[in-house]
């Protein structure tokens, strides 16, 4: 484009953040470009993250119902073996599905879609080390940063990620064969989905948790019963115990481990380690010192309601700013931020942001937890009814798992929905649009529910928050 008028948007990094906003600024009239390095579109969640790991999660659970979920139906199956490389192609093909999908999508908004890296040279001129080699400039009015997050590598020697002994999400989307032990570090969402998947295909799973609880971060409650469940399951936790070194070995790690409350040292081996600490904001190489915007203490980019970062005309969102690193928030900012751009105003709700772990059961909540409003002092009341008394579970026979409604204690106005159970991540969308509309729980309650759904124990929990469930 050098040479030709500047793009009224830039956008750097085409995940969901950025194709997402790429999207709306082609839809919006505004000349758009958007730069992606990877040489897919999509970024992590359709490359290697929400997309690869629930077509693994969905395939895994099928193979796993296969084995222990279909005599007891009336459904009797011969032998059932896994051929884990139909299950990776199958995964794959969903993959490059998508990425081409929202290739499409770019083209038929007319977003200029060029594949390399961006580098700021000055707050409206951004470099372009293109993938095919050689390099272009590209200059714009608003430049929109969504360069998005990486695995945050375990501190200290022994761990180093090779993706083969020592594993990131990424490598544990892709193993050649099924480890006969893995140890996950980290009993959060990728922990759990991940352990979960590898434990149905039928590796010893143990997940090495430094906090007293899994989940990180949902209700205490609901955390204590899905830690249950997944025990059931097979998976061994160890809770409030940290990983202090580790040695590689020709067929496996060594770990050892100490409690944190109790000090008390163990070791244990595995033939690979999944290392799940959480993500890191992706900021190098973008040229940000030549601008002059700093990162915050967790090496993020911070940006004002707005998006704005300290640099007028550049914007930032997604997983490389503040919030929770989730797909569905940098797509609501990145249709905010173009809106802000084109329109002066745009919105997103961070109170109503749905969070979902797709194990099975499934766990999905919105809103705060009951540690929450504790600390904030909140009068609340909680209403709940469980899947065991729900019809429509019942004839499933998949009983496991609670809706839980938290509610204002005078108002009824709901302050969060938590969720284990067959569907919850789809049934929490239900929450989040009656807390988006500020509905009571008894709005809610008196809502007719279609008869025999899974629905029905969503309206039952609140009209258990502030009266008596009818069918418990
Ligand atoms: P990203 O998706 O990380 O995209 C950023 C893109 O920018 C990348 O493609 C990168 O290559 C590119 N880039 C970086 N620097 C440059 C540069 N200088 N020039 C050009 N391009 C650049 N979230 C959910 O909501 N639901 C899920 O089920 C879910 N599952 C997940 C499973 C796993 C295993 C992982 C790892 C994550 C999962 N997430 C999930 C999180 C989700 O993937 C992220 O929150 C989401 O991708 C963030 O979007 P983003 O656009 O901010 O960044
Ligand atoms: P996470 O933040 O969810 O969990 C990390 C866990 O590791 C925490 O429980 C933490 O206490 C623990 N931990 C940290 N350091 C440790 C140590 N040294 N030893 C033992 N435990 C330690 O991070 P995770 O699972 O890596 O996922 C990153 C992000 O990706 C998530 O926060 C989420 O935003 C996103 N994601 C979302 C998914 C979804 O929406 N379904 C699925 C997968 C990822």
């Amino acid at each position: 484009a050098t040479g030709a008028d500047p793009y009224d948007v830039v956008i750097i990094g085409g995940g969901p953040g950025g194709y997402v906003a790429a999207i709306r600024a082609g839809q919006e009239g505004l000349r758009t470009a958007c730069i992606e390095s990877r040489g897919s579109l999509g970024g992590t969640c359709l490359n290697v993250g929400c997309i690869p790991s629930k077509a693994l999660l969905n395939n895994s659970h099928h193979y796993e119902a296969a084995h222990h979920d279909m005599k007891h139906r009336g459904v009797d199956i011969g032998n059932v073996s896994l051929n884990l490389d139909t299950m990776m192609k199958a995964k794959d093909t969903s993959v490059t599905g998508l990425t081409k999908g929202v290739e499409g999508l770019l083209k038929k908004n007319k977003v200029d879609y060029i594949k390399g890296t961006g580098s700021f040279n000055s707050p409206n001129k951004i470099d372009v080390n293109l993938l095919d080699g050689g390099e272009t400039q590209v200059e714009a009015k608003n430049v929109i940063i969504a360069t998005g997050s990486e695995v945050t590598p375990f501190p200290g020697q022994g761990l180093e990620i090779d993706e083969k002994q020592v594993i990131s999400s990424t490598g544990a989307l892709d193993l050649p064969k099924v480890p006969k032990k893995m140890v996950v570090i980290g009993g959060g969402i990728i922990g759990l989905e991940l352990g979960s998947v590898w434990r149905r295909l039928g590796a010893e799973v143990t997940v090495v948790e430094f906090m007293g609880s899994v989940g990180a971060g949902m209700d205490g409650e609901i955390a204590k019963n899905f830690q249950k469940i997944l025990a059931k399951q097979g998976v061994e936790f160890k809770v409030n115990t940290k990983v202090v070194s580790a040695e590689k070995h020709a067929d496996g790690v060594k770990l050892n481990v100490e409690g944190v409350k109790d000090g008390k040292s163990e070791a244990i081996d595995a033939e690979v380690v999944l290392c799940s600490i959480g993500r890191r904001p992706v900021t190098r190489n973008l040229g940000l010192d030549k601008i002059g915007i700093e990162l915050d203490n967790k090496g993020r980019i911070p940006v004002d309601g707005q998006y704005n970062t300290s640099v007028p005309g550049v914007k930032c969102i997604g997983d490389v700013t503040f919030g929770p690193m989730l797909a569905h928030k940098a797509e609501e900012e990145g249709i905010a931020a173009v809106e802000i751009i084109k329109h002066g105003h745009g919105h997103v709700n961070y109170d109503v942001i749905p969070s979902v772990i797709y194990t099975y059961p499934e766990v999905a909540w919105v809103g705060r937890n009951e540690e929450q409003l504790k600390e904030a002092g909140v009068n609340y009341k909680v209403g709940k009814f469980p899947f065991l008394a729900n019809s429509r579970a019942k004839t499933n026979m998949d009983t496991e798992g609670t809706v839980k409604f938290i509610i204002e204690a005078d108002t009824y106005e709901i302050l969060g929905v938590h969720i284990i159970g067959p569907n919850a991540g789809e049934m929490i969308a239900s929450a989040a649009l009656a807390m988006e509309y500020k509905a009571s729980a008894e709005d809610v309650a008196r809502t007719c529910h279609a008869h025999p759904t899974l629905s029905e124990a969503f309206k039952e929990a609140a009209l258990a928050s502030y009266s008596k469930p009818i069918q418990w």
